[in-house]
């Protein structure tokens, strides 16, 4: 192992998607005819998991699984990225997590997850993973697990002096209590306007900052991204590539962002390097299926982006 290199945890959701590929995403009361069905390997933070591993994180996944052959593909895919999955447990009664995503032509997508056992990620679940979170350089969430559980993590993490990271997705309201832990908020438009209430995008930004976040990355698709601190807001431009699906482009961005940081890069590389991995990623179909391994992103030639 590489001393150097900072232990990353992701815990929480890991989802079979059930992805139909559709010419444009249906309106309400709306039947449409799917053009292709395809089921993989999904789930916020199985996504970030093998981004993680795929990227070479020293990596380890806390989530739970069915006894079904859902978890079992999902637990095949965690192995191939390198991922360390002792604390990948089977839940006895509920079923794997299951995503029903309709995936448009532009590459848009909508999504509906059923929780089936990521549901039953309890606190006391991600407590007996202690062991792994002590110690770690990061420990990422999102909200696709019970909300006590981010509670206990969050708590951990204090307690142990890991830092926090958490893409609030599904986004819910959340208590200034939780918000104050989070060192690194990784997040979309839609989850900062409801999140942060309205007002233009600088004052939703000072507003989440004002709230006690660290800092906050602002994934905003082919606009780029946004960091924003106390010492600082940055934009990044976004590269320019044929979008298929971008089914888990944040999720792989998240985990790519958590690598290039446990190898001690600055937060602007972290950035680029993340923003390379996403881009490749929504040239693909699926969410794990499509996270690019380290060389793709190492040997990607665009140019560096600048900082405005
Ligand atoms: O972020 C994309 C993911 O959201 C999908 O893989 C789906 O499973 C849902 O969790």
């Amino acid at each position: 192992m590489d001393e150097t290199k900072g232990r990353i945890v992701i815990a929480g959701s890991v989802n079979i998607d059930i992805s139909l590929a559709v010419s444009r995403l249906p309106g309400p009361g709306e039947t449409l005819l799917a053009d292709a069905i395809s089921v993989s390997g999904g789930g916020k933070s199985g996504n970030q998991a093998v981004a993680c591993g795929r990227l070479g994180g020293d990596i380890a996944l806390v989530a739970r699984v069915g006894d079904d052959d859902y978890g079992r593909l999902l637990m095949a895919n965690m192995a191939e990225a390198g991922v360390n999955t002792d604390y990948l447990t089977v839940d006895p009664v509920a079923p794997t997590g299951q995503a029903y995503i309709g995936v448009a032509a532009s590459g848009e997508n909508n999504i509906i997850v059923v929780q089936g056992a990521n549901g039953q990620l309890l606190p006391e679940t991600v407590k007996a993973a202690l062991p792994l979170i002590q110690g770690a350089s990061y420990v990422s969430t999102q909200l696709e697990i019970p909300l006590a559980t981010v509670h206990t993590l969050s708590e951990l993490c204090a307690a142990h002096k890991v830092r926090f990271v958490l893409n609030p997705s599904p986004v819910a309201a959340l208590p200034d209590e939780l918000l104050s832990s989070v060192s690194i908020l990784v997040l979309n438009e839609h989850e900062l306007a409801v999140l942060a209430g309205p007002g233009d995008e600088a004052a939703q930004l000072a507003r989440l900052l004002g709230r006690g976040v660290g800092q906050v990355v602002l994934t905003k698709g082919g606009d780029g991204v946004v960091l924003a601190d106390k010492n600082r807001t940055a934009h990044y431009d976004a590269f320019k590539v044929d979008v298929v699906d971008t089914t888990g482009a944040g999720d792989t961005f998240t985990g790519a962002l958590l690598v290039a940081l446990s190898e001690n890069r600055d937060m602007a590389e972290a950035i680029a390097f993340a923003q390379r991995a996403a881009a490749i990623q929504v040239t693909r179909r699926g969410a794990q299926d499509a996270v690019p391994w380290r060389a793709e992103v190492d040997s990607v030639t665009w140019p560096v982006n600048e900082q405005r």
